[in-house]
């Protein structure tokens, strides 16, 4: 079969099945070509909560899936590919940030979403990439523990210099590839391109940058921008989306090495089997932890809306 018709058929057994396929901009182009929505961790959690459909597809990695769990537990979701962990998410061990709440009294625990459902449940407060500066502005307490990501975590307390923000060792080992190296390199390639980096990079990494955000805040910023050359500091995939939507500018990867290979084990022909009841995990989660865990994005929610 080819691409093409592989996707007309997942699009008939979707609307056949009452299936609705969420995706993550790090998935595939030819799996967001045929996802009912597109977009950052932010956005899909708000989408997850109001999709109509029985069952949800989460293409992406397992904390997403648990995300749309906790916000729709009445619905059948299924991960897209039961390996596709994310190594910053399952990084933390939950004795540990209690250890470091014990030490650390008083302080409000805010967890990146990119954590399991179990993590969840002993921490505060979600943030994502794009919400996180508005959700710790907006919150009355001074003192924040920020897991996991050590990267996102200096990116914020630049932008909040009136909280005392207290950060572990994590982070994501894609984003992490990117080096100081890496960007004088594409500079030197590229004179007149902007860097758009993630704030998941090095700080020597976005330090350099022109802009920094999201996966979402990336997209929007070249779509909108006068400028025809970027250089895109984030996962691979978000340069060729850009390529796709963007055919009249240009988009260099900042290096080759940033994929994220958990993104990238979900394939189109898998989510056909899916679509046909054979293929995927659906998450289950108990109650008490999806409660609890529920919590802390719900707030995410209220402080980020
Ligand atoms: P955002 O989608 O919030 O930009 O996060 C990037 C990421 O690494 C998701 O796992
Ligand atoms: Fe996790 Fe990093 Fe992959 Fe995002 S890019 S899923 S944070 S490993």
């Amino acid at each position: 079969m080819t691409t093409f018709q592989i996707q007309q058929e997942i699009l008939s057994l979707k609307e056949k099945n009452d299936i609705c396929i969420l995706a993550h901009s790090y998935i595939a182009h030819e799996i967001t070509e045929i996802a009912d929505f597109v977009g950052d961790s932010y956005a899909l959690s708000v989408k997850a909560a109001s999709v109509p459909n029985k069952t949800v597809v989460m293409c992406g990695v397992r904390f997403m899936a648990e995300t749309v769990k906790i916000l729709a537990p009445e619905k059948r979701v299924i991960l897209s590919n039961s390996s596709a962990g994310c190594p910053m998410a399952e990084q933390m061990d939950t004795d540990l940030i209690k250890q470091l709440q014990e030490m650390n009294r008083g302080f409000k625990t805010v967890a990146y979403i990119n954590t399991t459902a179990e993590l969840k449940t002993i921490c505060d407060v979600c943030v994502t990439s794009s919400s996180a500066v508005k959700i710790i502005n907006a919150m009355p307490e001074q003192d924040i523990l920020f897991i996991p990501d050590i990267n996102l975590g200096t990116y914020i307390r630049r932008q909040c210099p009136d909280k005392n923000i207290k950060l572990v060792s994590g982070g994501c080992p894609t984003h992490c590839r990117a080096s100081l190296k890496h960007v004088k390199a594409a500079k030197a390639a590229h004179p007149d391109a902007l860097l758009l980096v993630h704030p998941e990079c090095l700080p020597e990494v976005w330090e350099q940058a022109d802009y920094i955000g999201s996966t979402s805040g990336i997209m929007e910023f070249a779509k909108k921008s006068s400028a025809k050359e970027f250089i895109i500091g984030t996962e691979n995939s978000i340069a060729q989306h850009l390529q796709f939507e963007c055919p009249d500018k240009k988009f260099y990867p900042l290096s080759k090495d940033l994929v994220c290979h958990n993104m990238k084990i979900t394939t189109l022909p898998e989510v056909l089997l899916i679509c046909k009841g054979e293929f995927g995990e659906e998450i289950e989660i108990n109650e008490k932890t999806r409660l609890k865990a529920k919590q802390c994005i719900d707030k995410m929610i209220e402080y980020g809306g």
